[in-house]
């Protein structure tokens, strides 16, 4: 490509010329094990009735827009991750009778094993019936809404690598369906 041709390509428009910035630093290997190394975590317990009076109180809300009602696990020693583990999201979702979560999709999988209820799922177009005791995975960027078509809230105990994708930057969110938010500060999925 000639000089001239290379000057007359179309690019986005430039706000600033960038020579170095101050956050891209070095470590030798004396430095940079100790940084990696990091304190473990404690062994910790959730209580199913703590669970429950938390899950209770979310349950009466009335439901707003896109908005969902579950209680996520989180482990205090995770830090700025905020998982269960510094990965791994456990939330424990409930399902209101004739409620429905409407159709969204993420690059976090999502693993949901039903405790209690029944109702159904759109996975991707296939709809997939579940009840107490079934379990499921919705792949990354699957597109997913749950129904409960039953009598009692249906609960499920929902797996994802939320906090791995979001630690990466790179937790991505269509919400509803054909609006996609890169999931960093500034450009959440949603406002309650
Ligand atoms: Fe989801």
């Amino acid at each position: 490509m000639s000089e001239d041709n290379a000057v007359n390509l179309k690019t986005s428009p430039v706000t600033e010329v960038v020579d170095r910035t101050e956050w891209a630093q070095m470590m030798t290997d004396d430095e940079y094990y100790p940084f990696l190394i990091k304190k473990n975590l404690r062994p910790a317990i959730w209580r199913w009735q703590d669970v429950v009076e938390r899950l209770d109180v979310v349950m009466k809300d009335p439901l707003r827009n896109a908005d969902r009602r579950f209680i996520a696990l989180v482990h205090g020693d995770t830090g700025e991750a905020g998982g269960v583990f510094p990965s791994i999201f456990l939330g424990i979702q409930a399902i209101n009778p004739g409620e429905h979560i409407v159709a969204h999709r993420h690059n976090s999988y999502a693993l949901y094993h039903i405790m209690q209820g029944e109702g159904y799922s759109i996975l991707d177009g296939k709809r997939f019936d579940w009840k107490r005791g079934d379990t499921f995975a919705c792949p990354p960027m699957a597109s997913h809404e749950h129904i409960n078509t039953g009598t009692e809230p249906a609960i499920q105990y929902v797996i994802q690598d939320m906090p791995a994708r979001a630690m990466e930057r790179n937790l991505i969110w269509e919400e509803p369906m054909g609006h996609v938010f890169h999931a960093v500060e500034g450009n959440r999925p949603h406002q309650p």
